[in-house]
């Protein structure tokens, strides 16, 4: 078993305040973020969850300038509307922040200033799209054209979506701007940018050092390392982002990647302050006994991995105490998304431009979060990408979430009830078939916690699972169905073993269905607990007016799900 740590501050991606959240970003960054945080709570960690959104860059003003409104205006109503579905889908932030607060911008500068003072920051000029129509440079997002390696004509300004090819957008033919359709022209520009090399050393000791990351992130990581670093600019030519305190810089801001992972620490200030406890943000940050635990999507691991720890080397240098640098970085593979069309299935990448894509405020429309939060959990992308099916969720949630879990819980409670009228005290001793199902449970518990503080929650789901088959064996094995008549202490002294083993499945199902956890604790009386904390068993477990925890996920809704897909793969 790891040893302990004094305290966790686990982060989940903070995503652009520009579109509603899907389902691939929840399995990458917040649900398993979410399940190991409330396992951690449960185990009674000191553990601090914060997040919030990313309100600068070109993803933001792209969308407003497509929307015709102000990125202001496009921040604020999706930070809303992103807080109320994280919300109600059950992710238990201590904090949700945004960029665009004063707050950040000054702890941006701050880190600015002080990698500056480090020595870490250098002044250079390069070439740059200027579009002369609109008066402005543009970033590569907002440019188009030819791609110089494939010929495929609707190529983004940094990358090629067709062949996957990176250049700079100088080197597109026939480069136009995206909004406006323009031409543009290569206009020299002055930009600051980061140090990456002066940490190559360090960062490689660092990551090297990190045996129990995940090993396709360390690999690749150390390949990237490797490979040499180069100085990476950290300005931008844009209006919208935070102001760089630089005389000759006023018509730019920081690369919005420059203040993204800073929004950790913001996010973390803000919540020591709303707690009346101002400078409780440093023992998180700067204790060197934190774990801080970063959990993102593949597509972030090198900000996260490379760029931000040394913005933290480099910060700490500056007569400020030294901050941590990420314990670990579990980065989640790509979740995909199963469209049936014309009666077959087919795994297709999700497109949130075509709409193709399980929004989540949608899915909570049509089903409520628990038995979303256990599907997805089933099909985190921990160590491979995964596809998104609405049939497969119509079968783990009836099958292993009612069939296995469920059900079983139901069995229990609604036989106590019925017969016993809600009262099971402890026996005289327990049997010899309840001996051996703790002792399986304790196994089963071991394996369960072993997965989960190695941030594998759904492999730990499947340990879940192998406690629920074995609780309902052991039922069937006791047959109190039977014994009731011919022997009712026995079947009082069955179903109190029973209720044991519900505590521990509901503390175990807890972090994954949180709030059937909360209603059940509402008719069953006893210690929701794992059977190897219990220091002796409780003197009587006590039922009263259980309802089902869960409903059936029924074809006609399937359907309509399905149906909500095909239409937008074929528009
Ligand atoms: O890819 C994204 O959605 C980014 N907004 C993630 C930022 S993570 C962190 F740096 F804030
Ligand atoms: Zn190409």
């Amino acid at each position: 078993m790891e040893e302990k740590s004094a305290r966790y501050l686990v982060t989940s991606a903070l995503p652009y305040a520009n579109g509603p959240l899907h389902v691939g970003q929840i399995v990458g960054a917040y649900l398993p973020a979410d399940v190991y945080v409330r396992y951690l709570r449960a185990r009674g960690e000191d553990v601090v969850y914060v997040c919030g959104t990313d309100e600068h860059g070109v993803p933001i003003t792209l969308t407003a300038e497509r929307e015709g409104k102000s990125p202001r205006e496009v921040v604020d109503y999706w930070w809303a509307h992103m807080k109320e579905t994280f919300e109600r889908f059950g992710i238990s932030f201590d904090n949700f922040s945004r960029t665009s607060t004063e707050l950040h911008a000054g702890n941006t500068q701050l880190f600015y200033e002080r990698l500056k003072s480090g020595g870490y920051i250098s002044e250079a000029e390069s070439q740059q799209m200027y579009s002369p129509t609109e008066g402005r440079f543009l970033p590569d997002r907002y440019v188009e054209g030819t791609c110089p390696v494939c010929g495929y004509k609707e190529a983004r300004g940094d990358q090629c979506d067709n062949c996957g090819s990176w250049y700079e957008a100088y080197e597109l033919i026939d480069p136009h701007s995206k909004i406006t359709g323009g031409p543009v022209e290569v206009r020299e520009t002055t930009h600051l940018y980061l140090d990456l090399p002066k940490f190559s050393e360090r960062l490689g000791e660092y990551v090297s050092g990190q045996d129990h990351w995940r090993t396709s992130v360390k690999n690749f990581i150390l390949g990237v390392i490797d490979a040499g670093l180069e100085k990476r600019p950290i300005t931008r030519d844009i209006n919208w982002g935070v102001p760089i305190p630089e005389p000759g810089f006023d018509e730019k801001r920081f690369y919005v990647w420059f203040d993204a992972c800073i929004g950790y620490v913001s996010s973390t200030m803000e919540w020591a302050e709303r707690i009346g406890e101002p400078d409780r943000w440093r023992e998180y940050w700067q204790e060197p006994d934190t774990r801080l635990i970063h959990f993102i999507g593949k597509d972030n691991t090198v900000f996260h991995a490379v760029v931000w720890p040394a913005q933290l080397m480099g910060v700490g240098e500056g007569g400020e105490e030294p901050y941590v640098l990420p314990y670990d970085i579990p980065a989640n593979e790509f979740m995909n998304l199963e469209v049936v069309l014309y009666g077959e299935r087919h795994p297709m990448q999700m497109s949130t431009s075509r709409n193709l894509a399980v929004w989540l405020h949608e899915a909570l429309d049509r089903f409520p979060a628990d038995p979303l939060r256990f599907y997805l959990a089933s099909a985190l992308p921990e160590t491979g990408d995964t596809v998104f099916s609405w049939r497969d969720f119509q079968g783990r949630v009836n099958n292993d979430l009612i069939g296995t879990l469920g059900n079983y819980v139901n069995r229990v409670l609604s036989f106590a009830e019925r017969y016993f009228g809600g009262e099971l005290p402890q026996p005289q001793e327990p049997s010899e078939e309840a001996s051996e199902v703790f002792a399986d449970f304790k196994e089963l518990e071991r394996r369960y916690e072993e997965k989960m503080l190695s941030i594998r929650p759904r492999e730990a789901l499947g340990e879940l699972l192998a406690m629920g088959r074995r609780a309902n064996r052991f039922f069937d094995g006791q047959a109190p169905w039977k014994s009731r008549k011919e022997d009712p202490d026995q079947a009082r002294a069955s179903l109190y073993a029973c209720s044991v083993l519900l505590g521990s499945i509901a503390y175990h199902a807890a972090p994954y269905v949180p709030e059937a956890v909360e209603r059940l604790r509402g008719f069953f009386d006893g210690p929701v607990a794992r059977i190897s904390d219990l220091e002796k068993l409780p003197e009587a477990y006590r039922v009263s007016g259980a309802k089902p925890l869960f409903v059936r996920v029924e074809e006609a809704e399937v359907e309509a799900a399905e149906e909500r897909l095909a239409s937008a793969a074929k528009s």
